[in-house]
């Protein structure tokens, strides 16, 4: 039995859309908790299976935690730490726990946590977290597929990262927290995250400036002198822009709300260029319509502030049905467009030459069964699903519970006809309506 997304496309959205707390914020929310010999509590955090990895793996290092779905809160009690392995099962799940190498190495002077290797999106490398690591004094080691580092003392450096990545700025700010002295980060990530991370720290007692800028400086604070806080994750702007593009790919008018339009500028500006209309109707409230046909673009995915990768596979399903060529370059990750021959699948004309996409606009998709890829791979497919003529049915659909909490509810909620169904993949007829198909 395999699990689907079943979607009959075509019909306009309209209706109201709450964005959840960011994934990629809370994650590291999570790891920071273990810098704090207290109880912290965050807010707005998002019912996601990587959430449920990460509270797995801390509750295996010693933390105690009551996550609590409905009140979407985590409660973390990191004070009796007791193991310093973040073991490969964790990190083969989500890259993302190999954010606790930092805080771990801080927090105890020793970490053994597994290499991630790479993923469906390409190479993803960690040498800049452990070069990072290294400058601030650490031994640090490859052994049988664990990186473990060991530093009695951490002393303050200046790091200068070759590519603003945004897990090593993370990894680093976390082991520097209680090192000797100041420590510089420079060419830093300058994404919402690292800020809300930073705020999150500072709020519990650390000392860090600059966040949101190129360079972060962190002046070190005594080991155990952090404290407990409450604290609410930011709002999730993928999540967000995968709503917007939806909404432009198939049409209608929608609010998208609890969310922090700045965090989105470049996306919002893009679209508004091709023909979206985007109104702030309050701080956190933007209203979006769509009631033509959009003009095609070119666009570079870039660090922040420039185009997010993450939101170019969903922008790619709007430029399928785009009037004209459109020409996508994907700066940051090698293999990030899985989802092409799946959109070519549904009646899109994309040709792939490298690092470009060369979209040429079609009238109209239709509906077939497609598989994701991962997690942002598989947001394009709903998007061009629910734009499509006919029924498509989505497989591989754990990467997209990754990132997206409440899909189906909140598109049905926006009149979307979607499902998600259980299929006996012995048989040969996977419509809906057979009786082998629960609908979940
Ligand atoms: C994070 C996000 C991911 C997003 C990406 C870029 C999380 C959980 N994931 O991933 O959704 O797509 O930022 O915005 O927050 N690199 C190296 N060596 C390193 C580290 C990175 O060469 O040591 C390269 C990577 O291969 C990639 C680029 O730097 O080409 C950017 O990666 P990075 O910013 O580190 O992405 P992640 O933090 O993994």
């Amino acid at each position: 039995m395999s699990k689907r997304i079943v979607i009959e496309g075509g019909k306009e959205l309209h209706g109201e859309v709450a964005i959840s707390g960011a994934k990629n914020a809370v994650l590291k929310l999570i790891a920071a908790a273990l810098l704090v010999q207290d109880i912290c509590i965050i807010h707005n955090v998002p019912d996601l299976s990587d959430v449920e990895t990460m509270v797995e793996l801390i509750n295996c290092l010693g933390a105690k935690t009551k996550y609590n779905k409905i009140t979407q809160t985590i409660e973390i009690d990191a004070r009796n730490i007791n193991n310093c392995t973040a073991d490969y099962a964790y990190v083969s799940k989500m890259r993302a726990s190999f954010n606790v190498l930092g805080a771990l190495l801080s927090r105890c002077g020793e970490a053994k946590v597994a290499l991630p290797g790479g993923c469906a999106i390409g190479e993803r490398r960690v040498d800049f977290h452990i070069k990072g690591l290294q400058l601030l004094g650490a031994n640090v080691n490859i052994e049988n597929g664990y990186v473990i580092a060991y530093a009695e003392n951490l002393i303050g450096a200046d790091i200068s990262l070759a590519l603003p990545s945004v897990g090593a700025t993370e990894n680093i700010m976390l082991a520097s927290i209680f090192a000797d002295g100041v420590t510089r980060i420079q060419n830093a990530a300058q994404e919402p995250e690292i800020i809300d991370l930073a705020n999150f720290l500072n709020m519990a007692g650390a000392d860090i400036s600059g966040a949101g800028t190129s360079e972060i400086i962190i002046n070190g604070v005594k080991k155990g002198s952090l404290h407990g806080i409450e604290y609410s994750t930011i709002p999730d702007r993928i999540e967000a822009a995968s709503y917007i593009c939806a909404l432009c790919a198939v049409g209608g008018e929608i609010l998208v709300k609890d969310i922090i339009p700045s965090h989105l500028t470049f996306f919002l500006n893009k679209l508004q260029e091709i023909g979206v209309q985007i109104e702030a109707i309050d701080p956190y409230i933007l209203k979006v319509k769509k009631d033509k046909v959009l003009k095609a673009t070119n666009l570079v995915t870039q660090p922040y502030p420039g185009f997010h990768t993450d939101m170019q596979a969903p922008v790619m399903s709007v430029l399928s049905l785009a009037d004209g060529i459109s020409i996508i370059t994907e700066s940051l990750f090698e293999n990030r467009f899985m989802q092409v021959p799946e959109l070519r699948r549904m009646g899109a004309n994309i040709q792939q030459e490298n690092s470009k996409a060369i979209i040429k606009g079609v009238e109209y998709l239709t509906g077939a069964e497609v598989k994701a890829s991962d997690l942002r791979a598989g947001a394009s497919l709903v998007i061009a699903a629910l734009a499509a003529r006919g029924t498509s049915s989505i497989s591989n659909i754990h990467h997209i519970d990754r990132g997206y909490e409440k899909l189906e509810e909140k598109f049905t909620l926006l009149g979307a006809n979607i499902k998600r169904v259980e299929i006996n993949e012995n048989l040969s007829d996977n419509q809906i309506g057979n009786p082998k198909v629960m609908i979940l």
